[in-house]
């Protein structure tokens, strides 16, 4: 017997495998060399894992955009106009919100009848004098006059009246804290008079009820102690007491206590 390394069979048999496990070695050696992972620093890491979202993310948006086909192949995003067509015929062939805010009544909806006929707000408590001699927060006061901005554009900056009756001198402004409020929360409109002169002002005032409670207390304080005006504080309390009013149409003087 040969031994096998004379065995010409053996040998080539042996040259084979030989070749073969090279060659399988090195695909492998490619193979993983193709893959392997080329983040070498953290932030290199952290970079590929934002992309990869950013990519996601990119994508989920594109998802959500109107696009038309112009032409056979060729889609282009809508243009804005269309989109808010799209939306409205959306929203019109869609059933109201079940919910409506009191602050976003839709006109003659139920909501808007409902509290049309609610029984007027109890301002008795409101009303009732304040303690005599409490000093004004001026903290209040700077926060209130920051406020008035936006009422200085209808009052005047001394609210002296422009396009609104004036506030300066006003028997409304320094009377019963429950109007001022009230006028905040559910706007104003008809005939109102003011220093002796009759104001009817188309549209009215709108509410402002979007103001927080300590807004509304603090712009209310400030018209009620600047131009001249002295008064008690009101409190973000009292405005809380009056919130249920959000919503009612807006109110007119003769609803109003008399200053
Ligand atoms: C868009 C204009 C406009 C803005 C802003 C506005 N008002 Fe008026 N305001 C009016 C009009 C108009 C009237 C009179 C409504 C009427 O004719 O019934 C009025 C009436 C009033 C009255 C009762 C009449 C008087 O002169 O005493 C008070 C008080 C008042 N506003 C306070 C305020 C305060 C406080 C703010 C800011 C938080 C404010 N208004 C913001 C237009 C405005």
């Amino acid at each position: 017997m040969s031994t096998s390394r004379d065995n010409p069979l053996a040998r080539f048999s042996a040259f084979i495998w030989g070749i073969g496990s090279f060659l399988i070695f090195t695909v492998l050696l490619l193979i993983f060399w193709a893959n392997r992972d080329q983040t070498s620093t953290l932030e290199d890491a952290a970079a590929a894992k934002r992309y990869e979202t950013k990519t996601k993310v990119d994508a989920s948006q594109d998802a959500g955009l109107v696009y038309k086909e112009i032409e056979p192949g060729k889609k282009v995003q809508v243009p804005p106009h269309d989109v808010f067509e799209l939306v409205g015929k959306e929203l019109a062939s869609t059933k109201p919100v079940a919910v409506e805010k009191p602050e976003q009544v839709v006109p003659g909806s139920a909501t808007e009848k409902k509290l049309a006929a609610a029984p007027a707000a109890d301002t008795s408590a409101i009303d009732k004098a304040p303690a005599a001699d409490v000093p004004i927060d001026p903290v209040v006061m700077e926060k209130g006059k920051a406020a008035y901005q936006l009422c200085g554009a209808c009052h005047n900056q001394q609210g002296e009246g422009l396009v609104g009756p004036p506030l300066a001198g006003s028997e409304w402004v320094t009377g019963p804290v429950s109007n001022l409020i009230l006028m905040q929360l559910r706007g104003l409109q008809g005939a109102i008079t003011v220093k002796g002169k009759e104001y009817n002002v188309p549209g009215g005032m709108m509410a402002m009820a979007y103001q927080d409670d300590a807004t509304i207390a603090a712009v209310l304080t400030y018209v009620r102690n600047s131009f001249g005006n002295k008064a008690s504080a009101v409190t973000p309390e009292q405005v809380a007491a009056l919130r249920g009013e959000v919503g009612k149409p807006q109110v007119n003087a003769a609803e109003l206590k008399k200053p």
